[in-house]
């Protein structure tokens, strides 16, 4: 099925929540969510949906044509369901990972990483100089992923987490020109394996 990275809209925010709360503790709420599409001047949220083409005769197909006229959109109308979010803010020379997360029943598709991949990219349009990022110390999965992109501990945080007290690896990753290259290599490789489209990092941000 074709995969598409695009911006996060309003109506994506029940799906995102509640793949947030089975991967978060505690997770974000609806109205964070909806700061960030409609209020934060700095944040760029992402999906991955999984594309469907239903026909037009179902309901699901009836009801996304409908969508599509009303918002004046039927180019861009679809069905999907969304396999992950992510975000990122952009505040100066810096790009902050905001959450980054994969349906658990999709993991270790390489999904994670078209979600990371996509962020960097965005991150290298806005034109940052580095990307920046929390992770709980236990959490080597995603340490792994962004060791992959070339992120390293810059320093660990104590107690970071309020919930539990988890201290946290302060992981950076600078956005000079060997960045890019396994970036660009990385993202090739990304783009032969899945039927892939962006509409998120080279887009310019939809804001209301
Ligand atoms: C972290 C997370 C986003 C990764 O997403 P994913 O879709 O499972 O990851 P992918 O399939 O794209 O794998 C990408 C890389 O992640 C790492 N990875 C994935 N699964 C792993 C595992 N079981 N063990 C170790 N590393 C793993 C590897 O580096 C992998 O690259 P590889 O395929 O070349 O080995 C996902 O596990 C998740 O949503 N976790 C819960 C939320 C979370 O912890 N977010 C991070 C907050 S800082």
């Amino acid at each position: 099925m074709p995969l598409r990275l695009r911006y996060m809209r309003l109506a994506d925010i029940q799906e995102v929540v509640a793949i947030d709360r089975l991967s978060f503790q505690p997770s974000w709420r609806h109205e964070s969510y909806r700061f960030e599409l409609n209020e934060s001047r700095s944040s760029h949220m992402v999906v991955l949906e999984r594309r469907t083409a239903p026909s037009a005769s179902t309901h699901a197909g009836w009801l996304n044509k409908l969508r599509g006229r009303l918002n004046g959109t039927a180019a861009e109308s679809s069905c999907g369901d969304i396999l992950g979010y992510g975000g990122i803010w952009s505040i100066a020379d810096e790009a902050h990972i905001s959450t980054i997360a994969t349906h658990p029943t999709q993991r270790g598709n390489g999904y994670g990483e078209i979600l990371l991949a996509g962020m960097i990219g965005k991150a290298l349009r806005l034109g940052a100089g580095y990307i920046v990022l929390e992770v709980r110390v236990s959490n080597q999965v995603a340490q792994s992923l962004y060791e992959k992109y070339g992120f390293s501990r810059f320093e660990r945080r104590r107690r970071y987490y309020a919930s539990d007290g988890e201290d946290a690896w302060d992981m950076r990753l600078t956005l000079d020109e060997a960045a890019r290259r396994r970036y660009q290599r990385l993202y090739g490789r990304l783009q032969a394996r899945h039927d892939l489209a962006d509409a998120y990092s080279c887009k310019a941000h939809p804001r209301p």
